[in-house]
């Protein structure tokens, strides 16, 4: 969820607590390295060597490339048929209650908030008086992957009519203290929280696994599948790497440090290239309660920094006052004041919020596998954790972002090399030990001439040893803290860091940069931040009469790593996509000349599909809501370098100018970015899975009624939204988050 613009209601998911004097490299204007001779020499070739070698020239990786050939079907004798991609017409911007979907593409919702998921959970009534939310689905679904399945339950790569989907149950709609939607009454608006509402909203928050199926081209979920699953606030999941058994996380529950219950506010994904799946976990701390004398009580040590730093001030509410549900542990763990009287934290939760943070490997085909949260990656508000393409005998990487206004962008190396056998393993969760529970972890700085560097967040790093704003003790110490050993090494404040993906044909890597309302040319107070190269855009847009400053729009980065691949220290960079409205000054907002049919606002999910290599952008959005619902784009990138540098300058106050030089890729055409989707009111738009055929892609509506009054829960003319009922799907009229999938009427792969 994200409402930068809402100032009345609570943002949950934009705090921002970064408060380093990181440099801004508005001030590095200077640029030691010609960006042009770096793109002719070694990061090019090996960049063509890539595509060579992969055998992929028709996924969008270079101008043209947007004609393809299906394959022929099995005994086939015909040629294949030429294939267009983005051969739809664009769908207008659109304000209606419904998913608009391009002509000859149909949506069907297919797995919605409540839906059971055993054969003896009853129908949801969708009244507020459903119960037993451990057996259905959760609430605002986010990312999702989709497994196909063999006729064994095991994986398969040639299924297409059979698998199951994998997602993120991020939160659930809220105002004060309770998620009114789903209470009978919209739930109790003051603390305490009855015992009741606490446990209904603890089990909306985490995972689900569906079983999903097509019959005769027609989906639906499967309601008694045995491979159905919630993992929810109460279940168990490992602490595991190098963070395990520390004191940083020894809590009442595990004294040892080695496990905690939940996984929570979980937003983007990834899967493993041996087929587990991977959730971020996002805005966690708002859960979390501190006493106003919590720092006294710590004796202002440096758990307090540390806490600060991550978002939790003494005296901090939570987000749904789950500690007040009663004196059980399972609702006493969220207020993490220190308590008790021991020295390492056995006897209450002070460490509590240790344990989240982190992505999280579960196996999705096998129950008895432990859920384990590979700390190696780093604790921070996680997103999506992507797989660069994985290259036998180099080690892996995967890319992550950090989204709090001012965050970072990181990069985590795996010691162990890639081995082709562990594409199938025997045993999934352990091929995640080999490779996720010990690496190096990196930042990003970009430089203002297009280059960058990823910075080692090690202990021995004298930047990270040194650092006067915290001692850290250990390695587990700066990874439980990563956003303190970013801050130490200098690392680029960005425009809040969400999803990542990699380019199927060139390698690249793209994150989307969803918006900053901190940013300013002349920052004042030390959350604000200067623009900078990669981050440069401050201006004003206007919604109705009120004012949007910063970056309201947001933007698509890119990075070509260096030579070296997976362990490069070096990238280079552009901006692939700048959000805006298609009027806005093309000199100064509008820098990617979005038309009408092409123009976003807040990139928030991003994925590359694999059938096609269309880029997918989703979008989080506050600040075009006036004109339009959240949406989908689809579009065929080029390649970092192959737009052009861009001055922007900006007069301040004592009437110079700050100069910031970025570098923009080239301009979408009306071939290469066309909107495919937009959503329901209130709802955004993420998640996003396909089957391997690219004939049914699978995208989850969250929020959908975003804005509706709590007092008005009981009466569905005032909802902002009634969607999914009124496309038709279950009983009630309460706006519901949740899956749907888009076919093509013609049989053919979507986003052709
Ligand atoms: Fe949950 Fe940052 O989107
Ligand atoms: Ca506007
Ligand atoms: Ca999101
Ligand atoms: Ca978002």
């Amino acid at each position: 969820m994200n409402k930068p613009t809402d100032l009345a209601r609570i943002d949950h998911h934009d705090i921002d607590t970064n408060v380093s004097s990181n440099e801004q490299f508005s001030t590095v204007l200077e640029a030691r390295l010609s960006r042009r001779s770096l793109l002719r020499g070694g990061a090019a070739t090996a960049a063509s060597a890539l595509l060579g070698a992969i055998g992929l020239s028709g996924c969008g990786g270079s101008d043209n490339d947007d004609v393809t050939t299906v394959p022929n079907p099995p005994g086939g004798t015909n040629p294949p048929p030429a294939e267009k991609l983005l051969g739809f017409t664009a769908v207008s911007k659109s304000l209606a209650d419904t998913v608009v979907v391009p002509a000859g593409y149909t949506a069907t919702v297919l797995y919605a908030l409540g839906d059971p998921l055993t054969a003896s959970t009853p129908a949801f009534k969708n009244d507020g008086t459903d119960t037993d939310f451990e057996n259905r689905a959760g609430d605002h679904h986010d990312g999702m992957e989709f497994f196909a399945l063999s006729a064994s339950n095991g994986p398969a790569t040639t299924v297409n009519d059979r698998g199951v989907l994998v997602m993120n149950h991020e939160a659930t709609t809220d105002e004060k203290l309770s998620s009114f939607f789903v209470h009978a009454n919209g739930g109790t608006m003051s603390l305490p929280r009855p015992a009741a509402e606490v446990d209904k909203e603890m089990a909306l928050h985490g995972l689900s696994v569906v079983e999903v199926r097509a019959a005769s081209g027609k989906w639906s979920y499967v309601k008694d599948s045995s491979l159905n699953r919630r993992v929810h606030q109460q279940t168990d999941i490992e602490l595991s790497g190098p963070v395990r058994g520390n004191a940083l996380v020894v809590t009442k529950y595990s004294t040892g440090g080695t496990k905690i219950r939940g996984t929570l506010n979980n937003c983007g994904t990834g899967r493993t290239p041996w087929n587990t799946y991977l959730s971020g976990e996002e805005n966690w701390s708002g859960y979390f309660t501190r006493a106003s004398t919590d720092d006294a009580a710590r004796g202002n040590d440096k758990s307090v920094t540390s806490l600060k730093r991550y978002g939790r001030d003494a005296g901090a509410a939570s987000r749904h006052g789950w500690e007040t549900g009663g004196s059980e542990d399972k609702y006493q763990r969220w207020n993490i004041s220190k308590k008790g009287t021991s020295v390492d934290g056995s006897d209450d939760y002070r460490n509590e919020m240790n344990g989240m943070g982190y992505i999280v490997e579960m196996d999705a085909f096998d129950k008895s596998k432990a859920i384990k949260k590979r700390t190696a990656l780093g604790r921070f508000a996680h997103e999506s954790a992507v797989f660069g393409k994985p290259v036998v005998g180099q080690p892996l990487a995967v890319y992550m972002g950090d989204d709090s206004r001012n965050e970072y962008i990181y990069k985590f190396v795996s010691t162990a090399v890639w081995a082709a056998a562990d594409a199938t393993p025997a045993d999934r969760v352990a091929t995640g030990d080999k490779y996720l529970d010990s690496g190096k972890l990196y930042v990003a700085k970009f430089n203002a001439d297009g280059t960058g560097q990823w910075i080692e967040l090690s202990i021995a790093n004298p930047l990270i040893a040194a650092y006067a704003g915290y001692k850290f003790a250990d390695q587990a110490d700066v990874l439980v803290n990563a956003r303190l050993a970013g801050d130490a090494v200098g690392a680029t404040k960005m425009d809040r860091p969400e999803w990542c993906s990699v380019h199927p044909g060139t390698g690249e890597i793209y994150f989307t940069l969803t918006n900053n309302s901190n940013r300013r040319v002349e920052p004042s107070g030390s959350s604000q931040a200067a623009p900078d190269a990669a981050n440069p855009r401050v201006y004003t847009d206007m919604k109705g009469t009120s004012a949007q400053q910063g970056n309201p729009n947001g933007h698509v980065i890119r990075v070509k790593e260096g030579s070296a691949g997976s362990t490069a220290a070096t990238f280079s960079w552009d901006v692939y996509l700048f959000g805006a409205e298609s009027g806005a000054d093309g000199s100064k907002v509008n820098l990617s000349g979005l038309t009408a049919d092409q123009d976003f606002s807040s990139p928030d999910g991003l994925a590359f599909t694999p059938s096609t290599g269309i880029c997918w952008i989703q979008t989080d959005d506050g600040a075009y809501t006036d004109v339009t619902n959240c949406m989908m784009l689809a579009g065929l990138p080029g390649q970092v370098g192959d737009g052009k540098k861009v001055s922007l300058s900006y007069p301040r106050a004592n009437g110079s100018n700050l100069t910031v030089d970025t570098y923009v890729g080239k301009a979408a055409t009306a071939d290469t970015l066309k909107r495919f989707l937009v959503g329901p009111v209130g709802s955004e738009i993420t998640g996003i899975a396909e089957t391997p055929d690219g004939k049914a892609l699978f995208i989850n509506i969250q929020h959908p009624g975003e804005g509706t009054a709590a007092a008005n829960v009981a009466d569905p003319t005032k909802y902002t939204s009634q969607w999914p009922s009124n496309a038709g799907y279950g009983a009630g009229k309460r706006p519901r988050s949740a899956t749907i999938v888009i076919t093509k009427n013609d049989g053919g792969r979507i986003g052709t």
